[in-house]
């Protein structure tokens, strides 16, 4: 699915200075590095405060608590995603209230959010699903009529653009506080686990910080309870090599998606990503949407002929044991998109050869 070995070895010396400046500095936490690449993501990302963390479950769980909601708030968020969005609220003592998806961009359904809406709703959190924005022209309209937060999972969106009131910003950039993950497939990944926390407001950025230092602003004085999520200098010097290549590295991917939109296009039970004209795609996924056939039964027959894929995810959040707690609703759309879609493999090393490969693999389908 990705190829991290081929995209070390492209770089290989730039990587291998990087990892051994940090031994021979031995700044193996916090540091040097971490201190510069926070300040180049804040410029790469035109946002006023970046809080580097452990991952992107911790960045999530982080800027949730630093809202300090009421126990019990409510937060309103996409069925279709990886758990950690859901975890998160759930691990700070809120409700998180799972809203079905636009099945054609799998990212939260707008036009469902405000019948989500009760009393105790405090933030809508939506997820930019595979590298596609959710509508955050239509989020940031009803969060600022009905006084919410909006926290972004930008996990698997690191790099696109999206228009605001057509002014171009980066995503992770347009709500209250954004969170990425460095995992080592992500668009912007390390070589192990590492997050950040991004925002414009000066406050919650002191309290994200602190959360995020055992609570403290000063060495050996705690003022909150909070956790130990660092990333560290390691990861922080890699992730500096990767962030001056990320526009060069993501325009791969778009690469990738056009030979293999071009190639599928005549195939007539598969629909390509579609592509919203308010933001970039950065293909963190290639998505299709497989008619009438179920996703296991391509996938096994791509198996056979050596090539992998995914599906991405195969159970919906509301069918989650963990989740039944909350009483989620029936969300028709995703539990569609759980048998019904597949991640074909995407990266920046990926051909146009092995697109070929892959789509002629495909034509052989007998749905
Ligand atoms: C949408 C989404 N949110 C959150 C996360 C959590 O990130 P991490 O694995 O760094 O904790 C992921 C990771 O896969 C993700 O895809």
């Amino acid at each position: 699915m990705v190829d991290l070995v081929g995209q070390y070895e492209a770089r290989k010396s730039e990587f291998d200075a990087a990892i051994s400046s940090v031994i021979h500095q031995a700044a193996f936490i916090n540091g040097p590095e971490v201190d510069a690449f926070q300040k180049e993501l804040e410029e790469y990302l035109e946002v006023k405060h970046v809080i580097p963390c452990a991952n992107g479950t911790d960045a999530l769980t982080i800027a949730l608590w630093a809202l300090d909601l009421p126990p019990g708030s409510e937060i309103i968020t996409s069925d279709f995603t990886f758990i950690a969005t859901a975890e998160a609220i759930a691990r700070v003592g809120l409700v998180p209230v799972l809203v079905d998806i636009n099945p054609h961009t799998f990212t939260i359904n707008t036009s469902l959010i405000e019948q989500a809406i009760t009393p105790r709703t405090k933030a809508i959190m939506p997820v930019h699903l595979f590298g596609q924005a959710a509508n955050m022209n239509h989020i940031m309209e009803i969060a600022e009529r009905h006084n919410l937060y909006v926290i972004e999972d930008c996990a698997q969106c690191f790099g696109a653009n999206y228009i605001v009131k057509g002014e171009q910003k980066k995503l992770g950039t347009i709500g209250t506080i954004g969170c990425t993950s460095f995992f080592p497939s992500k668009n912007l990944g390390c070589f192990g686990d590492g997050g950040a926390i991004f925002t414009n407001d000066s406050e919650l950025a002191v309290i994200i910080k602190k959360i995020a230092n055992h609570g403290s602003q000063k060495k050996y004085y705690h003022s909150i309870i909070g956790v130990n999520s660092r990333l560290d200098g390691i990861q922080a010097a890699i992730l500096r090599v990767k962030l001056k290549y990320i526009d060069i590295y993501n325009a791969s991917r778009q690469q990738a998606a056009q030979w293999y939109n071009q190639r599928l296009k005549y195939i007539n039970w598969i629909t390509t990503p579609q592509l919203e004209p308010y933001s970039t795609h950065v293909y963190h996924q290639y998505t299709i949407i497989l008619q009438d056939v179920s996703n296991t039964e391509l996938q096994s027959f791509l198996q056979t002929h050596g090539i992998p894929s995914m599906i991405y995810y195969p159970v919906p959040m509301h069918k989650q044991e963990a989740l039944q707690i909350f009483n989620p609703q029936q969300c028709p759309h995703s539990e569609f998109a759980s048998k019904h879609v597949l991640s074909l493999p995407m990266h920046t090393e990926l051909t146009e050869s092995q697109v070929d490969f892959i789509c002629n693999c495909i034509t052989l389908f007998k749905p």
